[in-house]
């Protein structure tokens, strides 16, 4: 959590930054500020300005206003936008953090654990340390050093030794007007030079309007970037040659594009992310090809249990990848919240292949259950959207979903593109095994080329989930309901409504509301529920009767066409059918589309709904 940005060089300016952080404020919106040194000040003796402002979503645009007082000529500059952890989002506690002497200015991402400890130790050293964030220690911790005689980098470097947790952090120093100092622990960091600038930031959406060249920091590499030129050192001082990637998403597909907000437009973008993801990997006689699994062939067929570990949305994907690997591939599958996986001294061995889900590539749970599944001899797989992330970098395979630069903080198109992705992997993994005779390998690959189609058909039926949403929208408590690939649905539709309209949302297998949620069923509930034509469609409507009779108004993601259904419910979301292992993908649909309108008729921003962020890299 946290978006953090630097600069220096020709193209040094704050409005650089506040445009690079309006592109990292999906990451964190309790506050945001800059700082920048200033190149035609003393160095001996100036000190870096700095603006911060803790106005919610408004802040950058207060820090826009106060940019006037800026220096007229910025040397080096960081920016940061804030996703509280250690303290309350308040201006005092909103980074960029300075030192005693004003010189030093830090941003972070992430948490240093053992902050209290370092701070009481620089309290007694003489520091005052103004705010209650675990990121001030960073600032005075440099100072110390730049003291003892070191320059900004080798200040960095030899902080890094007492600092605990996940970082990463970029730092400016007067002293040194033109160089931006980046270091990092787990949280992402990406450096890019030109001839004239250097770009240091959290995501490459934020490097792109600079240069398409940029790498990845690695664990515990300090990296002194000036214009033109950048100095990387790992943990022994050893210097490191970075190899910069080009990179091909275009700042456009990370702007709104006349939406009226990001999630509109990723919505929207769902056919498209569906269709690039099967592309090239499924085609329609059955063949199956995952070019970055790096894992071949033998090494599937050795594979005795997959486990899919990931958090919020990506955990449902895991959940629908579990039904298609043992309905397909017929190896025993679990999928796992990764902050229980990861402590819960889980048995995984060289027979388990774990497929850690992550969008982003970053969440921190789900990138140290990758590291613990590792550590206990299980090979790893990372399925994400972002190229070259940490989790990518680690994990022995990748998954790549293409569904492109997802900014809205409720994950939609990605999603839709890992759920494809998990079903593709399963395919494959069927395939290859010899589990699926090749008719149904061939009809499974239909089903999928044929889930663009049926997305945009239920695109097309977006104001008919809107007029649901709206008549529902003053309700406030609402169950999801589902039976096999009916419930990850549920629970996906579950969570779309609390994080986007702060609605009380629960989500249970069908069968399960006699052993005891029933009990909160009275009139004014309204249960959603996943009723399209499943062998287990009679069961499903024999629960809709059940809360029906205790009155509840029951909405149905129904076939379309289905008028049996929709006799025995109040309202109906009509989903093009498909078939049942991939009718997730679909039946997701109409719930995105009713949590947003609900969220809308309350005034909430969808993009940015309260609390959270995108990326979630603290525990
Ligand atoms: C869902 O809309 C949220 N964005 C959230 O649950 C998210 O899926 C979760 O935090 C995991 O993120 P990741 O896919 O980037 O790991």
């Amino acid at each position: 959590m946290c978006g953090i940005i630097g600069v220096t060089g020709d193209e040094a300016s704050c409005e650089l930054l506040l445009a690079g952080l309006e592109l990292l404020e999906y990451r964190g919106y309790d506050s945001a500020g800059i700082a920048a040194t200033d190149r035609s000040a003393d160095p001996a003796t100036s000190v870096v300005w700095r603006e911060r402002a803790a106005e919610h979503a408004g802040s950058i645009d207060h820090l826009r206003g106060r940019a006037g007082s800026a220096p007229a000529s910025i040397g080096a500059a960081v920016g940061h936008t804030r996703w509280a952890t250690h303290g309350p989002p308040t201006e005092v506690n909103a980074h960029p953090h300075l030192d005693c002497t004003g010189r030093i200015a830090v941003v972070h991402n992430g948490i240093i654990e053992n902050y209290r400890d370092l701070g009481a130790g620089l309290a007694v050293r003489g520091h005052l340390l103004v705010s209650a964030t675990d990121t001030e220690v960073l600032a005075h911790l440099a100072e110390e050093q730049v003291a003892a005689g070191a320059t900004l980098a080798e200040a960095v470097a030899l902080c890094l030794g007492s600092l605990r947790g996940d970082f990463a952090l970029a730092m400016i120093h007067a002293a040194e007007p033109e160089v931006v100092v980046v270091a990092r622990r787990t949280s992402p960091l990406i450096v890019g030079v030109t001839a004239t600038t250097g770009i240091v930031c959290s995501d490459v959406a934020a490097a792109l309007a600079t240069t398409r060249q940029l790498f990845a920091l690695d664990d515990d590499q300090v990296a002194e970037v000036r214009p033109g030129s950048v100095v990387v050192r790992d943990r022994t001082g050893a210097r490191v040659e970075p190899e910069p990637v080009a990179v091909s998403w275009s700042v456009q597909r990370a702007l709104k594009g006349g939406y009226p907000d990001f999630m509109s437009k990723e919505m929207h973008e769902q056919p498209r992310a569906v269709g690039d993801t099967l592309l090239g990997r499924v085609q329609a006689d059955g063949t199956t090809e995952i070019e970055e699994l790096v894992l071949g062939d033998d090494e599937l067929r050795r594979v005795r249990r997959v486990v899919f570990a990931a958090c919020g949305t990506s955990y449902h994907a895991g959940l629908v990848g579990r039904q298609a690997v043992e309905r397909w591939a017929r190896v025993v599958a679990d999928a796992e919240v990764s902050s229980e996986l990861r402590y819960r001294e889980p048995v995984l061995d060289e027979g388990t292949l774990v497929v850690a889900i992550s969008q982003s590539g970053e969440t921190v749970d789900s990138l140290h259950a990758m590291r613990e599944a590792r550590r206990r001899g299980a090979r790893v797989v990372a399925l994400t959207n972002v190229v070259d992330s940490v989790m990518a970098r680690e994990a022995d395979g990748v998954l790549y979903t293409r569904a492109g630069p997802e900014i809205g903080v409720a994950s939609t198109k990605s999603h839709l593109a890992q759920l494809v992705m998990v079903e593709v992997f399963a395919l494959h993994l069927a395939r290859v095994g010899g589990r699926l005779d090749q008719g149904a390998v061939v009809s499974v690959a239909g089903d999928l080329l044929d889930l663009p189609v049926a997305l945009e058909d239920a695109l097309d039926r977006r104001a008919t989930y809107e007029a649901v949403g709206r008549r529902f929208a003053a309700c406030e408590n609402f169950y999801f309901l589902g039976r096999r690939a009916g419930l990850p649905v549920a629970l996906e539709g579950a969570l779309k409504l609390k994080e986007l309209a702060y609605v009380r949302a629960e989500a249970y297998p069908a069968g399960e509301m006699k052993h005891g949620p029933i009990s909160l069923i009275e009139p004014g509930a309204v249960v959603v529920v996943v009723a399209t034509r499943t062998p287990l469609w009679e069961k499903v409507m024999a629960n809709v009767e059940e809360m029906r009779a205790r009155g509840a108004a029951v909405v149905a993601v129904a076939d379309a066409g289905d008028e049996e259904t929709a006799r025995l419910v109040d309202a109906v979301l009509e989903v093009p059918h498909v078939a049942e292992i991939c009718s997730p993908v679909v039946n997701v649909v109409p719930l995105q589309v009713l949590a947003y309108t609900i969220a809308r008729a309350r005034g909430n921003d969808v993009d940015r709904p309260r609390n959270l962020a995108k990326v979630v890299t603290v525990e």
